[in-house]
């Protein structure tokens, strides 16, 4: 299967990661907005116009599927993405939303970026969620500068909870630091396992993966490969 997953930037690579690991042969295309990061702070409007582009840059390479690998355009555009193409299209909550359902939490922690807690997406669709704005997340992931300070004042006060849903696709890549602050009874949900969990996919014969960014830089590429180990092809677009 040819395969197109995108997001505002790294976010989006821990969703891949975890197809790569689940499908390891199939053809993988990756487009990361860098020059928009964040998404988390757009308008509805202009997520749609950005997104939309993309959905049109996958219709162009012929994928199979696309999956939104962000949180923040899978809260506000899935419908209005999923009514310009005929290409299938799935986002990233609504597999997390079926997996938190059947586990019935008593408290449910939500980071997210602050378009996606302004959704409401999981306070609507769950019970017994506390949903939490964290906006210096993806700045900090991106420019690769981890501030354990910020991360401490959001995580120590909400230790009593049942799980922490990181609703951005960018927080796996601060599991460590969350560790250090929750207790281990606290069960971290990553959105990418979830989504590859719940779909079956075919494998192809053969891997490819290649990946498009708005901006490359060398902090970037830095990223990437602390994410990616497999073997791609970067343009820039
Ligand atoms: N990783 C994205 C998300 O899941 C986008 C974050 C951003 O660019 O603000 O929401």
């Amino acid at each position: 299967m040819k395969i197109g997953l995108f997001d505002s930037g790294i976010g989006g690579l821990n969703v891949l990661k975890e197809f790569i690991n689940a499908y390891p042969n199939n053809i993988y295309i990756y487009y990361g907005d860098t020059l928009n990061v964040p998404y988390g702070e757009k308008t509805k409007e202009e997520l749609f116009d950005l997104s939309s582009k993309i959905v049109n840059f996958f219709e162009e390479k012929e994928v199979d599927l696309i999956v939104i690998a962000c949180g923040t355009v899978s809260s506000t555009c899935l419908e209005k993405l999923r009514s310009i193409t005929s290409i299938p299209i799935f986002d990233i909550i609504s597999p997390t939303i079926n997996y938190l359902k059947k586990k019935n939490l008593n408290g449910i922690l939500v980071f997210g970026t602050k378009r996606t807690i302004d959704s409401h997406i999981f306070k609507d669709n769950i019970n017994n969620v506390i949903e939490v704005k964290t906006p210096e997340f993806v700045i900090m992931l991106e420019n690769n500068k981890i501030d354990s300070l910020v991360i401490k004042k959001y995580v120590s006060e909400f230790k009593e909870v049942d799980a922490l849903v990181l609703g951005c696709t960018h927080y796996p890549l601060l599991i460590p630091e969350f560790k250090k602050y929750l207790s281990d009874k606290v069960e971290i949900v990553d959105m990418g396992k979830v989504i590859v969990s719940s779909m079956t996919l075919k494998n192809n014969s053969r891997y490819k993966l290649d990946m498009y960014f708005t901006k490359i830089d060398e902090n970037l590429l830095r990223n990437i490969n602390k994410i990616i180990k497999t073997k791609y092809l970067i343009s820039k677009i």
